[in-house]
């Protein structure tokens, strides 16, 4: 199958899997210990249906989304993701580029394999930095700055890994960043000849082995911008005071990465944050970690007129999206999703997922009676009064309101 034949996600999934090597399709499809987490990202839209209004005129629709005085073509945009260079030649340029076409929000990672400033100049659009910070602040300074330089227009900071979540799967494969080229890597590579020479071979021969391109360090008192070793360097203090003194640092929109409770969501309001992710990070990091859509109409109600709410963890469906817009986002986040894209077809391959989302999203509108995304809300849900949603209790009393 080719990314132009594949009907949904899980299709650009499927050529994903067969043409990536065993280390990188891991790296991008599981998650942490058990995986129970990343499972529930899934399961949780199961329980959540629609009530559809009807005799309701569709004729003109629009899932334009306005946020901060930009208006984008979809709720939804395209989350950080590291080491995407792994999944098709120079992908942190590609994605941004197929998000820059199809006039979305990107959030470049740190752990890119290609300078922020490269892909500001190549791609365009509205692109976000998103910030590991690194255990020396005269470090972190610098990679901030280096990003308002560069001309980021917001700068999402990730807190929800202070130390790697636990990916056996990783270990097991011996998966290092610069990668590390043994036997069963090379084997690995040699069964998947098209990712070997379009992808591995052509980034040895342009760039050198893939590394980070934005991750600092301080070696010894002098600051090294392109590293092998960033994430030896993690800021495991990270605490609500760096937030503080992110907000005097960065003029630009602040945004917190992994919040999962309305406690955490009202500090970000308080430390002067202008949006949060309300995420898991795709059941990567805390493994038993709730899905973001169960602590969703919670933290809405509390700072919804505070702060910009962004989701993301387990979007596949236009369905996903549009419930989690009923739910109080104001824009959803995909990471998987553009990957496989990527995977299966380079920045077309990209612009392919979005195109599929985009006509989820428009067909479900249609048929749910609603012309607008603000329109959105809680009226056209209603949530199964199954076991396994009696349990979570966000959902419980979202269901009662109803
Ligand atoms: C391969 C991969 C790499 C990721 N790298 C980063 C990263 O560098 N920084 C970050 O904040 N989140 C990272 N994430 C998490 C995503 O930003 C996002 O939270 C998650 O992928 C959303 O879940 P989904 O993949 O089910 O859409 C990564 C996710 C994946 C799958």
């Amino acid at each position: 199958m080719n990314y132009r034949e594949a009907y949904n996600i899980e299709d650009l999934r499927r050529i994903a899997a067969d043409r990536l090597p065993r280390i990188a399709y891991d790296f991008l499809e599981r998650g942490a210990e058990e995986e129970v987490t990343l499972a529930g990202n899934r399961a949780v839209f199961e329980h959540i249906r629609f009530q559809p209004r009807t005799l309701v005129d569709v004729s003109k629709r629009s899932q334009k989304k306005t946020l901060w005085g930009k208006t984008f073509d979809a709720p939804f945009g395209v989350a950080p993701t590291g080491a995407s260079g792994m999944y098709c030649f120079d992908a942190d340029v590609k994605i941004a580029r197929a998000a820059r076409r199809a006039n979305l929000p990107c959030v470049l990672s740190t752990a890119s394999f290609v300078p922020m400033e490269r892909v500001i100049q190549e791609a365009g659009g509205t692109l976000w930095f998103q910030l590991y910070m690194s255990k020396d602040l005269e470090t972190a300074e610098r990679l901030v700055r280096r990003a308002l330089a560069a001309g980021f227009e917001a700068l999402v900071l990730t807190t929800d890994i202070p130390v790697a979540g636990n990916r056996e799967f990783n270990r097991r494969n011996q998966f290092e960043i610069p990668l590390r080229l043994g036997p069963r890597q090379i084997l690995d590579g040699l069964l998947h000849p098209r990712w070997l020479t379009s992808v591995f071979l052509r980034t040895l021969l342009t760039s050198g082995i893939p590394r980070f391109q934005n991750l600092d360090v301080n070696v010894g008192g002098r600051i090294v911008s392109t590293t092998l070793t960033g994430f030896r360097q993690r800021r495991e203090e990270l605490n609500w005071e760096d937030l503080a003194w992110l907000r005097k640092l960065w003029p630009k929109k602040l945004l917190v990465k992994g919040v999962l409770t309305v406690e955490d969501a009202q500090l970000a309001a308080r430390y002067g944050a202008d949006g949060i992710f309300v995420s898991n990070h795709g059941g990567r990091q805390l493994d038993g970690a709730p899905s973001p859509i169960e602590i969703l109409p919670q933290i809405a109600d509390a700072v919804g007129d505070r702060l910009a709410i962004m989701v993301d963890s387990g979007f596949r469906r236009g369905t996903d999206i549009v419930k989690a817009l009923a739910l109080g986002a104001d824009m959803v986040f995909v990471g998987r999703a553009t990957l496989y894209g990527a995977s299966a077809g380079g920045e077309e391959g990209v612009l392919r997922a979005v195109d599929l989302l985009k006509s989820e999203i428009d067909r479900v509108m249609a048929l749910l009676g609603c012309t607008t995304v603000d329109a959105l809300g809680s009226q056209y849900l209603r949530f199964d009064s199954s076991e396994a949603v009696g349990q979570t209790p966000s959902l419980v009393s979202q269901r009662q309101a109803i």
